[in-house]
C-alpha cells in the first residue's frame, strides 16, 4: 500500500479536470481498444482514456491487461484503472440466483460460493462486484427478488455478510479477492406496487427494524463500496440525499468506504424532478456524498465550473477522490495494477471441475419441496418417467443478471441430467409446450397443440410425469417486474391435461420470484421449487428428485395464493383485527375471496422423512433485567430448546427455526422475528435437543426518538419447522430492578 499521505501529495498535484475524470466511471471499450466514453453526450475522448477512474462490465484477462497498460501509458500520476462488474451469483460457473442460495438456509455455502465467483472474476481482471444486494423484498411482483435473500431481516444479513467474507476475505488485496460493493441504499426493495425504481414510502422505525439491518451487517462485516439506489424516499431520490448519504451512512453509520451512484442515476434526477439540468444533478449528487457517478457525465462536465463558481469546494472534490484511491490502494493496485488478471489462471479456473461441484451442490440444497403428496418423490431406479415441459430441456437455467458473465451453453439441463444420472429405469422426453417470453409481446411461437398431444400420448407410456415449468428469465430480474406472478397460461394448460392422465406428477418449478401456485400445487402430486438453479442446475435438481441429496431447501419469502395478495411477508405487524381462523371472517383483516395467509409460508419446506418437535422449554421464565455489559457482551438472558427426533425411515436435514414476539412494546412490532436457526441433520429414529440461545439484542428494536430500545414484559419464543409454528413458552423481562408485576 502507499499509504494516505502519499495519496494525499498525488491529489494535491491532480487538475480539477482529473478529478472530475477520476470520479466518472466509463463502460465498454471502442473497436480500436480504447476506453469508450461516458453514456450521455462523450463517445469518443482521449482525456478520458487517460484519466478515467474506472469502468464498467469489463473483464477478461488478457483486455483488462491490455486496457490498464493503454491507461497507465497515458495517465501522467500513473493511477491505476478499478474495472467492476456485477458478479452476483458466480462469475463464469453461475450458482443459483441469490434468492435460491438464501433457500439454502446457510450462509456458509453461500460465503463459499462467493468466494468462488471472486477468484473466478479475479483472474478476469475484475477488482469490484456490485454485490450484495442488501435489499429486503415483500414483493414477488418486483423483478429483482431474484437478487435478494428474501423478506426477513436477519437471514438478509447472514447472507450480505456471508457474501462479502466470501468475496473480500480479511485482506482485499489478497490473490483471489475483490472489493465488493453493497446495495442499494436504502429501502429498495418497498418499491411501490412492485414497480421497479418506483416511490418508495418507508418511516423511521421499518427504516431501521427492517430495512438497515443487512446493510450494516455488509458493513460490519467490511465491505468496501456502497450504491444507493435509483428510487426517491419521501420524495427525496436516495442518490441525492444528503441526510441519507452523509447523516446516515457516514456521520451515524460510520461508513468510511467508497460511494458510487447506480448506473445514470446522477443524470436521473433530472427525470425525478429534482434538478434543472446535469450541472444541478452533480451538484446535488457531491453533496449528498457520491463519489464516483456510473457511466452519465454530469460530473465530468459540470465539477470544473462548479467549483469556478464557488457552489462546491475543493475539500468535497478531494475528499471523494481520496476515497477513490484508497479503495484502489487497498486492492494493492499501485504496487500491482493488474492484480490476479492472469489468461492461464483464467483458463484453469473458470467453470474447473471444483468450481461445478460446489454449483452442483448449491443448487440441490437451494430446492425447496413444497408438497409430496403419497411419497411420489424420490424417484425410484424402476420408474418410467415421462419428462415434460418447456424447461425440462433447456438452458435457460441462469437470470439475468447472471448472464452478464456467465453462459446459457455450460448449463447442465434437466434432461441431460436424468438421463445421465444412471439411477432410473426409463426417461422419454417431451418439450409440451413452448416458453414463451412476457418481455417479446410480438414474438411468434411454434403452436403448442401438437406438442401437447405428443406428451399427453408420452404420459400414457409412464409410470411418472415430471413436469418442468417456470418464467423465462428476462421475465425477472431488474425491470423485471410482473403484475401477475402466475405460470404462464400454456403452461398451465398442460399442466391441467397431463393431470386427467391419472399418472403421479412432479412439478419442478424454475422461477426468479414466488410465484402464485394455488392451482398448479392442485393439480401436482409434488412440487419442487428450484429457482434459476445455475449452471449444474440440471444436475442439482436430478440429485433431489433421485434422492441422492435429500431436499433441505426453506422458502426465504412467503408464497402467495395470487398476485392481488403481494405484498405478503411473514413479519408483519398485528392489525386491531387480527383473523386467526383462516376462513373469511365480517370485519376481519384479509380478503371476501381467499385465506388471509400465504399459501406457503416463509421457513417453509420439506423433507424425505418426518420430524417431530417436543414443546418448548425455556431455561428460565422471569429474566432480570440484563446490566448494559450483558447488553453488549451478547450474553445469553435464556435459552429455548426442543427435541427434533427423525420419525421416519429416511436420513433427514431439518431447519429448527426460533421466533420472537415482543408480546407489548411501545410500537407495534411484528406478530413474530427469526431470530435463530440450526440445520440439523438425523438418521432415521434419531432424536436430538436443538438449544438456542436469548441474547437481549434479539429482543431490541429502533424505537424512533429513543434509539435501540430494551424493553421489559411479555416475549414468545416459538420453535417449529416453520413461520406458522404455533408451539412457543412465554417468558418475562422484568424491569431494571422490578419483578414480573414491575414492583
Ligand atoms: C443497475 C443496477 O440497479 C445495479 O444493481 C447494477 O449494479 C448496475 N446497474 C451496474 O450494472
Amino acid at each position: 500500500m502507499i499509504g494516505k499521505e502519499r495519496i494525499r501529495e498525488l491529489i494535491s498535484r491532480m487538475t480539477v479536470r482529473e478529478k472530475a475524470a477520476e470520479m466518472s466511471q466509463l463502460w465498454g471499450e471502442n473497436p480500436d481498444g480504447t476506453l469508450m466514453g461516458l453514456e450521455q453526450g462523450i463517445h469518443r475522448d482521449p482525456f478520458l482514456d487517460a484519466n478515467a477512474g474506472s469502468l464498467l462490465g469489463y473483464y477478461g484477462a488478457e483486455r483488462t491487461i491490455r486496457a490498464q497498460k493503454m491507461h497507465l501509458e497515458k495517465n501522467r500520476h500513473k493511477i491505476p484503472l478499478l474495472f467492476m462488474t456485477d458478479v452476483i451469483h458466480g462469475f463464469k460457473t453461475a450458482f443459483p440466483s441469490v434468492l435460491g442460495l438464501a433457500a439454502t438456509w446457510n450462509p456458509k455455502l453461500a460465503e463459499q460460493t462467493a468466494a468462488v465467483a471472486a477468484a473466478e472474476a479475479a483472474s478476469s481482471g475484475v477488482c469490484v462486484t456490485f454485490s450484495p444486494m442488501a435489499d429486503l423484498v415483500r414483493d414477488a411482483r418486483w423483478g429483482r427478488v431474484t437478487e435478494s435473500a428474501g423478506e426477513d431481516p436477519y437471514l438478509n444479513a447472514l447472507f450480505a455478510a456471508a457474501f462479502v467474507r466470501g468475496y473480500q476475505g480479511d485482506d482485499v488485496s489478497a490473490p483471489g479477492k475483490i472489493a465488493s460493493c453493497v446495495k442499494h441504499f436504502a429501502g429498495y426493495g418497498a418499491a411501490e406496487g412492485g414497480r421497479d425504481y418506483d416511490s418508495v414510502q418507508i418511516g423511521e422505525a421499518s427504516l431501521w427494524n427492517d430495512y438497515l439491518p443487512p446493510f450494516l451487517a455488509a458493513m460490519e462485516a467490511g465491505c468496501k463500496l456502497l450504491m444507493p439506489a435509483f428510487h426517491t424516499m419521501d420524495g427525496v431520490p436516495c442518490t441525492a440525499s444528503r441526510e441519507l448519504l452523509t447523516g446516515l451512512l457516514r456521520d451515524r453509520l460510520g461508513f468510511t468506504g467508497t460511494v458510487i451512484s447506480d448506473c445514470t442515476a446522477v443524470w436521473e434526477l433530472i427525470c425525478h424532478g429534482v434538478c434543472a439540468d446535469e450541472k444541478e444533478a452533480a451538484l446535488a449528487a457531491v453533496g449528498a456524498g457520491v463519489d464516483i457517478e456510473m457511466v452519465s457525465s454530469s460530473f465530468y462536465d459540470n465539477l470544473e465550473s462548479l467549483l469556478a463558481e464557488g457552489k462546491m469546494t475543493m475539500e468535497q472534490l478531494d475528499n471523494a477522490v481520496e476515497r477513490i484511491l484508497t479503495l484502489k490502494d487497498e486492492l494493492g493496485l499501485f504496487e500491482n495494477p493488474y492484480k490476479d488478471a492472469d489468461p492461464e489462471a483464467e483458463q484453469k479456473l473458470l467453470l474447473c471441475p471444483a468450481h461445478r461441484q460446489l454449483a452442483r451442490e448449491a443448487a440441490a440444497n437451494s430446492a425447496v419441496l413444497l408438497k409430496n403428496e403419497g411419497g411420489v418423490l424420490p424417484l425410484r431406479p424402476s420408474d418410467k418417467i415421462a419428462l415434460i415441459g418447456p424447461l425440462s430441456h433447456s438452458r435457460k437455467l441462469i437470470d439475468t443478471w447472471g448472464l452478464v458473465n456467465s453462459d446459457e451453453k455450460d448449463c447442465v439441463t434437466v434432461k441431460q441430467a436424468l438421463l445421465g444420472c444412471g439411477q432410473l429405469s426409463g426417461v422419454l422426453h417431451a418439450p409440451g409446450c413452448c416458453l414463451k417470453n412476457d418481455c417479446e409481446p410480438d414474438a411468434v411461437y411454434p403452436d403448442d397443440a401438437p406438442l401437447m398431444e405428443e406428451a399427453l400420448a408420452l404420459a400414457e407410456e409412464c409410470d411418472k410425469i415430471v413436469l418442468v415449468l417456470g418464467e423465462h428469465p428476462d421475465m425477472s430480474g431488474e425491470s423485471g417486474s410482473r403484475s401477475h406472478i402466475d405460470l404462464p397460461d400454456n403452461q398451465m394448460e398442460l399442466l391441467s391435461r397431463l393431470s386427467q392422465a391419472g399418472k403421479p406428477i412432479v412439478t419442478v418449478v424454475l422461477a426468479g420470484r414466488p410465484l402464485a401456485l394455488t392451482r398448479a400445487s392442485q393439480l401436482s402430486d409434488a412440487l419442487l421449487y428450484a429457482w434459476y438453479p445455475g449452471t449444474e442446475g440440471g444436475n442439482g435438481i436430478a440429485d433431489v428428485l433421485t434422492g441422492k441429496t435429500g431436499p433441505s431447501g426453506r422458502l426465504p419469502m412467503s408464497f402467495p395464493r395470487s398476485s392481488g395478495q403481494c405484498p405478503i411477508y411473514y413479519n408483519h405487524l398485528p392489525t386491531g383485527r387480527p383473523n386467526r381462523s383462516g376462513a373469511y371472517e365480517r370485519f376481519k383483516n384479509g380478503y371476501v375471496d381467499q385465506p388471509p395467509g400465504p399459501l406457503y409460508p416463509f421457513g417453509y419446506g420439506l423433507t424425505y422423512t418426518r420430524f417431530s418437535y417436543s414443546p418448548v422449554r425455556l431455561s428460565a421464565r422471569q429474566i432480570p433485567f440484563p446490566s448494559q455489559g450483558a447488553q453488549a457482551g451478547g450474553d445469553a438472558l435464556l435459552t429455548a430448546e426442543v427435541t427434533l427426533k427423525n420419525e421416519g425411515s429416511r436420513p433427514g436435514t431439518e431447519t429448527v427455526q426460533l421466533y420472537l414476539q415482543d408480546v407489548a412494546a411501545q410500537r407495534s412490532r411484528p406478530v413474530r422475528l427469526l431470530k435463530g436457526f440450526s440445520r440439523e441433520t438425523l438418521a432415521p429414529g434419531e432424536s436430538r435437543t436443538v438449544r438456542f440461545s436469548v441474547t437481549a439484542d434479539m429482543l431490541t428494536y429502533y424505537l424512533p426518538g429513543s434509539g435501540h430500545v430494551l424493553e421489559p414484559g411479555a416475549f414468545r419464543a416459538f420453535i417449529g419447522p416453520d413461520s406458522e409454528t404455533r408451539s412457543f413458552a412465554e417468558f418475562f423481562l422484568l424491569q431494571e430492578g422490578g419483578d414480573e408485576n414491575g414492583m
